[in-house]
């Protein structure tokens, strides 16, 4: 890490390298320091964060993290430490240890749009490039002190798929370092979103899911070597990379959808907040004022879930993971909810509570297994909480 206000994005970073299974040590230049402190990293890392070429000298450590690093990932890194890479100095214990690897190296830069654009940073940056450094960003956005403009670091995500598409090249020695891919060979269809129901040619029936979960879920899924159909009720969400979408609208849609795709799925994740019921017609057109208060007469949509089950019948694919908002009390209704859609996990989550589930970008849920296991996990980013309910389903899947 270099000095720079995107500092504190990197402690989201380490946490989604250390979930994904690497062994993260952090090297904090003197800048980095100024804007985070050291002790977040080493809770996150479980290891030391080193600065200083002049510790532990005998150890050798100015060039021992270097030699032994699978990759080194600078984030976010300055004009002034991309410069330094591109000369070969050395001055600091961030650029002995890069000097000293001959592996993959990502960077992030961040800085202001004129340093960014300046000739001096062009230069250096094509250097690095010509070198095979993995050049990731900058982004667009505000910046620090009210600016705005290129030179935002990217975020987390970004640098993730970039060291993923990295180590899983082969090296010019031929070696492979793979960071795990424990869902490759495997298939997931997701489901997300909140159906529409239409009452006429303009309204429709909803609810609040936003998406985010499942979207996080086939986002997470394709990252960890997963080959993710991700069926959609109507979001804004882009689509996650490398994730195949079909957009749908209505429960019946869906329906349809995942009868066509669950073939293949070696699970199927249903993320998606399906109406229940939907108006008894569609009025072919817009109902007005005038006509006066309709009535809406409503009839059962299909339980996409259950025909999934019950066309597995006993067959051992796919595994079938539920969702439940519940408002209130969690863990009973969501054993009793388990057991009576037949489903092998079920997660859980109080809809009721602000600042998780729907519309947020946090949740919080309980991960219910068939033979009585469960886990809770507190409230995290929705892509934690994906990852979590990811290496609970694996195992079912063996
Ligand atoms: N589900 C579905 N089709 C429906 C309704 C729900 O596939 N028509 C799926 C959801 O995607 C989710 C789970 O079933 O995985 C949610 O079930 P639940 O919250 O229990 O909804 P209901 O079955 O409607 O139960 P209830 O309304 O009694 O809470």
């Amino acid at each position: 890490m270099t000095g720079g206000i995107a500092a504190y994005k990197a402690a989201l970073l380490v946490r989604r390298l250390i979930a994904a299974g690497a062994i993260v040590d952090v090297i904090m230049t003197r800048g980095a320091r100024e804007f985070i402190g050291p002790v977040t990293f080493e809770g996150l890392t479980g290891r030391n964060v080193r600065s200083d070429v002049w510790e532990d000298v005998p150890d050798g450590t100015h060039v021992a993290l270097g030699q032994h690093a699978a990759a080194i990932v600078i984030y976010p890194a300055t004009a002034h430490t991309l410069a330094k890479l591109a000369n070969g100095l050395a001055d600091d214990l961030l650029t002995t240890t890069a000097l000293a690897h001959d592996g993959p190296v990502v960077v992030a830069p961040a800085m202001h749009t004129e340093m960014w654009s300046h000739p001096a940073t062009s230069a250096n940056l094509s250097t690095l490039r010509a070198r095979g450094v993995t050049v990731v960003g900058p982004a667009s956005g505000p910046l620090m002190g009210g600016d705005s403009g290129t030179g935002r670091v990217v975020e987390p995500e970004e640098v993730l798929a970039a060291l993923r598409d990295v180590l899983a090249a082969p090296a010019p020695d031929g070696d492979e370092v793979a960071m795990p891919r424990p869902y490759a060979g495997r298939t997931l269809l997701v489901t997300a979103g909140g159906t529409r129901e239409a009452l006429d040619p303009v309204r429709f029936l909803g609810n609040r899911s936003s998406g985010r979960m499942g979207f996080a879920i086939a986002q997470a899924a394709a990252q960890q070597g997963a080959t993710v159909v991700l069926v959609t009720a109507p979001s804004e969400l882009a689509t996650p990379p490398g994730v195949r979408r079909v957009d749908v609208v209505s429960a019946d849609d869906m329906d349809a959808a995942v009868r066509l795709h669950e073939g293949v799925a070696d699970a199927v994740v249903m993320a998606a907040a399906v109406a229940d019921f939907r108006p008894e017609a569609q009025l072919p057109t817009k109902w007005r004022r005038t006509d006066g208060p309709p009535t809406i007469r409503l009839v059962a949509n299909p339980d996409v879930l259950a025909g999934v089950v019950a066309r597995r019948g006993d067959g051992p694919r796919p595994v079938v993971v539920g969702f439940a908002a519940q408002t209130g009390e969690l863990e009973t209704a969501a054993r009793e909810k388990l057991a009576a859609k037949g489903v092998e996990m079920l997660v859980a989550n109080d809809v009721s509570v602000p600042g998780i589930g729907f519309e947020s970008r946090d949740n919080a849920v309980l991960i219910l297994h068939r033979d009585g296991r469960q886990r809770d996990v507190p409230t995290a980013s929705k892509a934690l909480v994906a990852e979590a309910i990811l290496a609970e389903l694996l195992p079912l899947l063996d």
